[in-house]
């Protein structure tokens, strides 16, 4: 394996993207009024998983400390808030941050914060009354919330429309990453997607194969489009999976890009029982496609080794099953021995890749979820949107 010093990496400094261009750039920290003294409301994303009292991956607070930190350190009073779940407007005793604010203590003592934003319908409803609330009290706001900016919710877009913002380092970060790795990737450029059947993926796909070289699929709905192709080229045995978002059609059109690969094998249980895991070309009928088979991770690791860039946000096995199932593993390991530009992108991927102990061989470990991979689909997201303007409201003089 290459360590990230070996790496070929496609430039020095790990920016190997070329410079963000003028209209691109965000307002940042140092572009806010003097923050002495100052109160600062700084948006974070800190929906972590809690299991048992406990946050499972500090991941996301971590990566919030710097921004958190360098205002305590320049004199701010800073309030913190983010949403936990799906609480949907209801106070959960369940989502409480408790939790989260210990661990946002240990790292960062001074900053204070909120109650889940999530408990007050106004949150997901963009009320200006709930962004009042939010902004009463506040001198400037930060945005630090990456995974969250591509929800309309207020307080995401709503305290840039009213007082002085900027965009947090984590932010910044990940949208340079992400539109440089959209706007100037080095070729081929390859994304390996995976996870859950999200119909939503379709679309990205559909937009993906416009602008990479190549997608590559695998969780549940590279087996759903497995088991379409299979049955459209008359294989009868094969399972016909219910509840299929896609059409076959559609997987045959995709496929016939060019651009998107599919597993040529998956492994498959039948009841449900591990222990009769077998690998064949298709879903057999009356069984579950639980992983890609080793012929599939053999073809995606050539695919990868060949990539300038790769983006990465899903696992290749069942997302329900064993977390670090071969097929992930393979790929995680391809992808981080490559010389490509690399980016994980997902809580699911990236927890598999640090539990596997790669993420130090990643170029970039993303914080976001969807919002990754919408920014990489449309270059652009409500939350970043609305920060740009801010930046000429809130420019400082001179
Ligand atoms: C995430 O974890 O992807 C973000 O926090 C967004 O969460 P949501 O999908 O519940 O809006």
């Amino acid at each position: 394996m290459v360590s990230q010093a070996e790496r070929a990496s496609p430039a020095s400094g790990g920016r190997p993207l070329g410079p963000v261009a003028a209209h691109d750039r965000l307002p940042q920290l140092e572009d806010l009024p003097d923050v002495a003294g100052k109160r600062v409301l700084v948006r974070c994303d800190f929906n972590v998983a809690v299991r048992r009292g406990r946050v499972v991956n500090d991941q996301r607070i971590r990566a919030a400390t710097p921004t958190l930190q360098w205002l305590v350190r320049r004199g701010a009073a800073v309030t913190v808030c983010t949403h936990l779940g799906r609480p949907g407007g209801r106070v959960d005793p369940r989502l409480s941050l408790d939790h989260v604010r210990r661990v946002l203590h240990d790292l960062v003592p001074e900053a204070a914060l909120m109650e889940n934003l999530r408990f007050s319908p106004g949150e997901e409803a963009n009320d200006p009354a709930f962004v009042e609330v939010l902004v009463r009290d506040q001198d400037l706001f930060v945005n630090d919330a990456f995974a969250t900016a591509h929800r309309s919710h207020a307080s995401v877009v709503g305290p840039p429309t009213r007082m002085p913002a900027a965009a947090g380092r984590l932010l910044s970060r990940e949208v340079e990453v992400l539109t440089a790795l959209r706007a100037r990737p080095r070729r081929p450029f390859v994304a390996v997607l995976g996870g859950e059947a999200r119909p939503e993926l379709i679309e990205s796909i559909r937009s993906l194969v416009r602008f990479v070289d190549t997608v590559i699929l695998g969780g549940r709905l590279a087996f759903s489009a497995v088991s379409a192709l299979a049955v459209l080229a008359g294989d009868r045995g094969t399972a016909r999976l219910a509840g299929s978002p896609v059409p076959p059609e559609v997987w045959a059109e995709l496929v016939g890009s060019g651009r998107l690969v599919v597993p040529v094998d998956v492994v498959t249980v039948a009841d449900g029982d591990p222990g009769d895991a077998r690998t064949y070309a298709s879903v057999p009928a009356g069984s579950q496609a639980v992983d890609i088979g080793h012929r599939s991770a053999a073809r995606f690791g050539q695919i990868l080794s060949r990539a300038g860039t790769i983006f990465w946000d899903g696992q290749m096995g069942d997302p329900d099953g064993p977390s670090c199932s071969a097929g992930t593993r393979a790929v995680a390991e391809a992808v981080a021995g490559s010389s490509a530009f690399t980016v994980v992108s997902g809580a699911a991927t990236v927890d598999t890749v640090e539990r596997l102990g790669l993420g130090a061989f990643f170029d970039h470990v993303s914080t976001g979820g969807a919002a990754s991979l919408e920014l990489l689909r449309d270059g652009d997201l409500p939350g970043i949107r609305v920060l740009r303007h801010a930046a000429t409201r809130s420019a400082p003089a001179g």
